[in-house]
């Protein structure tokens, strides 16, 4: 693992829009992992802006999507189609039909899931997965307790991530109880991974994942078992490295 700790949001943000920008020119087809959530918004609108200077271009680039929650559509504000779709892909020259997610308004869960992971083989496999942590040190939706051994599949989300995820949501009874996601397989099977972790509430989780065993009740921890796996803190989020 290789760890990079800065000194705030906005630095942590500057570091993975460069890293990522280096990616998209040496492979101007990248298949990238995106994640959604607050911690990489700053990274996107860096991107932006490198796309408005004229430094990179999306127009051969694909995405697929770590995550969507069950039931929101893509013109549903909080879906996380919605959400790439004003952060990303409306604001740079990204062709759409390049654009993945698992579609939350699927009538056959199973289906679905099997879909998305057909997608990600046809495309070659993902070569630069972005990463957010939860809070309880999910990683996609992959709550406490999955099994590595997972794919594409439909989550029951746990009680902490519903109130975690509740600001932004009108009230917390509207947040979806299930949600697509991407498995510890899927996320594995990516040949660089870029995990970014800003905030002191995730200080625990990146402890662990760092520094814990490796189990299932961290499903941010199996990183250690990746060849080529990135993290990038801020200050906040580094401070209990030395306790775990
Ligand atoms: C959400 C998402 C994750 C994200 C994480 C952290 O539940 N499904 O993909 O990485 O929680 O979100 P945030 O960056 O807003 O703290």
């Amino acid at each position: 693992m290789k760890i990079y700790k800065e000194r705030d949001y906005e630095a942590v943000s500057k570091r993975a829009a460069s890293l990522v920008a280096n990616q998209i020119k040496a492979k101007p087809d990248i298949v990238l992992g995106l994640a959604t959530g607050t911690t990489p918004i700053g990274m996107y609108k860096i991107l932006v802006e490198k796309y408005n200077s004229g430094e990179i271009s999306f127009k051969k680039v694909r995405t697929v999507n770590l995550d969507e929650y069950r039931g929101l559509s893509d013109t549903d504000k909080n879906s996380y189609h919605y959400f790439m779709n004003e952060i990303l892909f409306s604001k740079v020259d990204i062709d759409l039909a390049n654009t993945f997610l698992p579609n939350g308004m699927a009538k056959d869960p199973e289906k679905e899931c099997q879909a998305y992971e057909r997608l990600l083989q046809s495309l070659g496999g993902i070569d630069l997965q972005i990463l957010g942590l939860g809070e309880n040190g999910h990683i996609g939706f992959n709550e406490p307790g999955t099994a590595f051994i997972e794919k594409t599949h439909l989550v029951d989300l746990a009680e902490s991530t519903i109130h975690a995820n509740a600001r932004f949501f009108e009230n917390i009874d509207e947040v979806p109880k299930q949600a697509y996601s991407m498995g510890i397989t899927s996320i594995l099977g990516a040949k660089q991974i870029l995990l970014l972790v800003t905030g002191e509430s995730k200080a625990e989780a990146l402890a662990k994942v760092i520094n814990g065993p490796v189990n299932e009740e961290v499903p941010g921890s199996v990183l250690q078992r990746h060849w080529d796996v990135t993290i990038i803190c801020d200050q906040a989020a580094a401070s209990k490295l030395g306790e775990v």
